[in-house]
């Protein structure tokens, strides 16, 4: 009998925040194909005998690491086994769930979907940062900061958001600023920059706009890049 393969979304770090049907997928597993940022606390919900790999994609290498995690499960499910796919926030936020969820299907595999908590969405409230804020912003946008340099991005109408989320924008955050200016956005526009979010070295990095577009701004990568009036009423708090 074919067994069946589990999209899980692990959420933004803290294990804490996956869900509880995540967790039961990961407790019930036979196989856990796992990203390398999930924290490992997670993996000791698995079983003993349970069979874990590591398949964090290294630089220059994802195309072929992708293939082999995809030969990996379906060789696992073909032989009867429960495999959970744990991938980072939600596996369908920039995470290729669909393109997973479809190799799978046309290998005849059954999948499940268990959604996680987006970093995209966790960031904010981490930060005391609602995405949202009746009078002043009725969306948000959340938009990859990794394509900035292809050609036919439309940055004036990310420019033109309520609230502008970044994923994977630190490398290029100098660019990504001057060109939200340029298309009309405020240079004095405050932002945040959340590191790590909800794990143990998460870091919360506040500034401008123009100050990013300067180059002034210190930040590592994983981090979410939150702009927009709504920073004005970020809450004060001692975490
Ligand atoms: C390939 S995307 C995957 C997003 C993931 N599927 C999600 O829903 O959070 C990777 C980007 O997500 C963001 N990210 C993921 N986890 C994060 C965390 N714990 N703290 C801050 N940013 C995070 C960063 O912008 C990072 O470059």
């Amino acid at each position: 009998m074919t067994g069946v393969v589990t999209l899980v979304g692990a959420g933004p770090g803290d294990p804490d925040l996956i869900t509880v049907k995540g967790r039961r997928a990961i407790e019930t597993a036979d196989v856990i194909l796992h990203d390398r940022l999930i924290d490992k606390r997670a993996l000791g919900w698995a079983r003993p005998r349970a069979e874990i790999i590591d398949v964090g994609k290294r630089f220059g290498l994802e195309e072929e690491i992708q293939t082999s995690i995809m030969s990996i499960a379906i060789d696992r499910a073909r032989r009867g086994f429960h495999v959970v796919r744990l991938k980072g926030g939600d596996p369908f936020v920039f995470g290729r769930g669909i393109e997973e969820w479809q190799t799978f299907v046309a290998a005849g595999i059954d999948v499940v979907t268990v959604p996680g908590v987006s970093s995209a969405l966790a960031a904010g409230p981490i930060a005391g940062v609602g995405l949202t804020l009746r009078g002043i912003a009725r969306s948000f946008t959340v938009v990859t900061g990794h394509t900035i340099t292809d050609v036919g991005i439309a940055w004036d109408r990310y420019a033109a958001a309520d609230t502008l989320v970044v994923l994977m924008g630190v490398a290029n955050r100098q660019r990504i600023a001057r060109r939200l200016i340029d298309c009309g956005r405020p240079a004095s526009e405050p932002v945040v920059f959340v590191e790590n979010a909800t794990s143990e070295t998460e870091f919360v990095v506040a500034a401008t706009l123009a100050e990013v577009a300067a180059g002034e701004v210190q930040v590592e990568s994983p981090a979410v890049w939150i702009i927009g009036p709504v920073i004005h009423s970020r809450v004060a708090f001692e975490a």
